[in-house]
């Protein structure tokens, strides 16, 4: 069999830290294991060209979202023998998740396995906006001591109102991160916990049209969905409250491009963060390099060295299994069988029908 995995380049800082599982040369470490089973493992960065050319006669495509390979409806079309899809991270809108299972083809990540390592990023960008560390940091940099233009933007996170928008395992990280700075904290997500839940995690309940215009801070932490496409377009922009904090770990494609940029050229936005963008990597033009008031970090947030052990060890399980002829491990399947199976994929799926 041949399995193709499309992933970051690791160049000099891979030959530094052989921890960099997820690059390129490094290959989630599971060359050998592929090998040592009889089948082939073809590892490349190239997304468009080499990629096509790999895809057509693969059994297996892996993909990091850091660097994502787009495996659309025609590229699905193109490739006769794919049988299996699998995200080396979480969140997996880089697939085509409706022609992959029209086609039985199925998808598969590593569900937690950098989920602590994005709510920490929310957490270190949610504090990085409030302060207004960037610009701080810029003065410093900058040879300057003008301690009146850094304050005027400087805000205690206490007593803030969040909301976060897909309370899953990383939005539920987030909360728990949160209680300590003595935020109010509600969420809106379209599967509800529980009261016990919501206690234990410091959050409460919310509906959307009324969680939004109330809140200082927002985190989005929802999947890419066809629901969720440009969900924070130019009217819900608007109906945020004038100075909010956006923080977007979730998927660039969930925030409207233009829009974004036109809000917080206004100051209606007061600030956004995030590490995820559309497309990726961003070309160097993409309008989020350059807008005003960001602090955005390029998709790294679920990729520390940790995150790459876990992921690389899902992996080689998911693969394991499949080698086997066995099930995936359940909590990992987002299509399977013909359907979109994942609870936090499938309500989008099932609505479009
Ligand atoms: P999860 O599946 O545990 O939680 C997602 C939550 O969003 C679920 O509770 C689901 O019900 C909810 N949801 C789905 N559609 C919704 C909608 N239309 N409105 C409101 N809520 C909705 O996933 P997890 O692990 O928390 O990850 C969330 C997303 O974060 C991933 O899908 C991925 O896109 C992104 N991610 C980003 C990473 C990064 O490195 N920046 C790393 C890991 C995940």
């Amino acid at each position: 069999m041949k399995i193709l995995l499309v992933t970051y380049p690791g160049g000099p800082a891979a030959k530094k830290e052989p921890r960099l599982l997820g690059c390129v040369e490094n290959a989630l470490g599971i060359r050998e294991f592929v090998e040592s089973k009889g089948h082939t493992l073809v590892s490349i960065s190239d997304t468009g060209t080499e990629m096509e050319k790999h895809l057509k006669d693969a059994d297996v495509c892996i993909a990091t979202p850091f660097w994502p390979a787009y495996v659309t409806r025609e590229r699905i079309a193109k490739s006769p023998k794919l049988k299996l899809l699998l995200t080396a991270g979480v969140g997996s809108d880089h697939f085509d998740l409706a022609a992959a299972a029209e086609r039985n083809i199925d998808v598969a990540e590593v569900t937690g396995s950098n989920v602590v390592s994005v709510a920490e990023h929310v957490v270190m960008q949610i504090l990085a906006l409030v302060r207004n560390y960037i610009p701080a940091y810029e003065e410093v940099i900058g040879g300057g001591w003008d301690i009146a233009k850094v304050a005027a933007r400087s805000h205690d996170l206490e007593d803030k109102v969040v909301g976060i928008f897909g309370m899953g395992r990383i939005g539920q990280r987030v909360a728990a991160r949160l209680k300590p700075f003595d935020v109010t904290c509600y969420y809106y997500d379209n599967r509800r916990m529980t009261t016990v839940e919501e206690q234990v995690v410091g959050t409460r309940y919310m509906p959307l049209e009324a969680m939004l215009p109330i809140c200082d801070i927002i985190s989005i932490n929802a999947p890419l969905t066809p629901a969720t496409q440009e969900f924070f377009n130019k009217k819900r922009l608007a109906s945020l409250k004038k100075g909010v904090y956006i923080v977007n770990t979730a998927r660039g494609r969930i925030v409207h491009t233009d829009a974004l940029v036109a809000a917080l050229k206004s100051g209606h936005v007061a600030a956004y963060a995030g590490d995820v963008w559309y497309p990726q990597p961003a070309p160097a033009d993409h309008p989020w390099r350059t807008m005003p008031n960001h602090a955005m970090t390029p998709h790294v947030s679920g990729t520390t060295l940790e995150a790459q052990k876990r992921y690389a060890d899902g992996i080689r399980d998911c693969l394991t299994r499949f080698f086997n002829g066995e099930a995936m491990q359940r909590d990992y399947v987002i299509v399977e069988g013909g359907r979109v199976a994942s609870p936090s994929y499938a309500y989008a799926f099932e609505k479009k029908k």
